[in-house]
């Protein structure tokens, strides 16, 4: 008796698991080879031509699928426009204006439907787009040669729904401390390791003053400097960024590392003991016990960083995906069908 009944729970296990996964099935490396089997392809190429006109668009594209990610899962609600009514995430000010990339994953996205039309996500063409940005950021860091590259399993759908105030809710702001910075991450699923193993994108890009000028400002009450930023580099980010006096003056950029600015490595790491880590969100994940111990094997072995990186770029890639039948294919990534 006790086994029949062990046997019938067996089987509802079993037909709950294979219902859910009908519903919702996993991401599949490969997903495209039958249905668009030149799509990994095309998508390698548009990228790749538009990062060797601008390579601060492979950084774009490395945020873009984080931003993506991190505020509803990877399902390119990031992209959409706000509608009348409707102010979407793209509006957010963590986004515009410095979120870069769109179009070159509109460019994608129309060689796609030219090829084979309502088949390849817009939430999927971020996710490749990333990784190929990745490929291209890191192919000539001393490392290794030929750069991080991984497989990124697809299958995402894109999501009908994007709202402004959703960014606020999940995307850490600069000015977080490492502990607020590991609660974030841990509500996405990713560890503390991995938290700080990503943050390593910004060994890549570009950080708008008012993204860090309270640093160099306006610190507290008793330092207007933020005491954990190297003297010598706070005094050349004063040469780029004005002290903010008023909202109508520009907001100049600099790179987030002042090094390897456009080589996707574990440089990073070694500004931040150098105490050069451009946001706060940088700096402290080294001043932090909680991660400093992570930052340091960092700086020691990039290769385990870069292997890492990619692995925790597959996991992040999975945050609350839409799969099966959720969702849709858009035809346009801007706009829902
Ligand atoms: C740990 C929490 C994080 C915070 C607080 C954060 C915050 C920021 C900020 C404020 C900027 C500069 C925006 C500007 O002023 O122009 C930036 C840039 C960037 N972030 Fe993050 N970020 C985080 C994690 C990540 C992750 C996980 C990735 C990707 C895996 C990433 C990739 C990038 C890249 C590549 C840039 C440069 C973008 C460009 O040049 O267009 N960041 N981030
Ligand atoms: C200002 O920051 C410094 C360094 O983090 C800290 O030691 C000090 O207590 C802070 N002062 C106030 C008033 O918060
Ligand atoms: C704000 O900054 C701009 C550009 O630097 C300047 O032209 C303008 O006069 C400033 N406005 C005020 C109120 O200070
Ligand atoms: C750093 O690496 C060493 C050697 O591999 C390891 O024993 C240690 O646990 C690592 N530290 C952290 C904080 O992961």
């Amino acid at each position: 008796m006790a086994s029949v009944v062990a046997g019938f729970h067996a089987l509802a296990l079993v037909l709950f698991v294979s219902v859910s996964a009908m519903a919702a099935p996993p991401l599949k490396v490969g997903y495209y080879l039958r249905t668009c089997p030149l799509a990994e392809n095309i998508i390698k190429q548009t990228v790749f031509n538009a990062v060797s006109r601008n390579p601060g668009m492979a950084a774009g594209l490395v945020r873009l699928h984080f931003h993506d990610c991190f505020v509803r899962g990877c399902d390119a609600s990031v992209l959409l426009k706000s509608t009348p009514g409707n102010p979407a995430e793209r509006d957010h000010p963590a986004n515009n204006p410095s979120l870069r990339g769109f179009e070159i994953i509109d460019q994608a996205k129309a060689r796609l439907e030219a090829l084979c039309p309502g088949t390849v996500s817009c939430a999927d063409i971020v996710a490749f787009a990333a990784r190929d940005s990745a490929q291209f950021a890191s192919r000539n860091s001393a490392l290794f040669t030929g750069g991080i590259i991984y497989d990124v399993p697809a299958g995402r759908r894109d999501g009908r729904v994007s709202r402004l105030p959703e960014v606020t809710q999940n995307l850490p702001p600069p000015s977080f401390n490492a502990q607020q910075l590991i609660a974030n991450f841990a509500r996405k699923g990713l560890s503390v390791d991995e938290m700080v193993t990503l943050s390593g994108a910004h060994s890549i890009g570009i950080s708008h003053c008012s993204s860090f000028s309270s640093r160099l400002y306006a610190f507290n009450a008793t330092h207007a400097q933020d005491p954990t930023l190297d003297r010598a580099y706070a005094a050349f980010l004063k040469t780029k960024c004005p002290p903010p006096s008023n909202k109508t003056q520009p907001d100049p950029t600099v790179p987030l590392d002042s090094i390897t600015a456009n080589t996707l490595d574990n440089k990073y790491y070694i500004q931040l003991l150098q105490r050069r880590g451009l946001l706060t969100s940088d700096e402290t994940l080294y001043t932090s016990p909680s991660t400093s111990g992570l930052v340091v094997n960092n700086t020691r072995n990039g290769y385990t960083w870069s292997w890492k990186f990619a692995k925790a770029m597959v996991k992040m890639g999975s945050i609350e995906v839409l799969t099966g039948n959720q969702g849709e294919i858009r035809k346009v990534c801007s706009v829902v069908n």
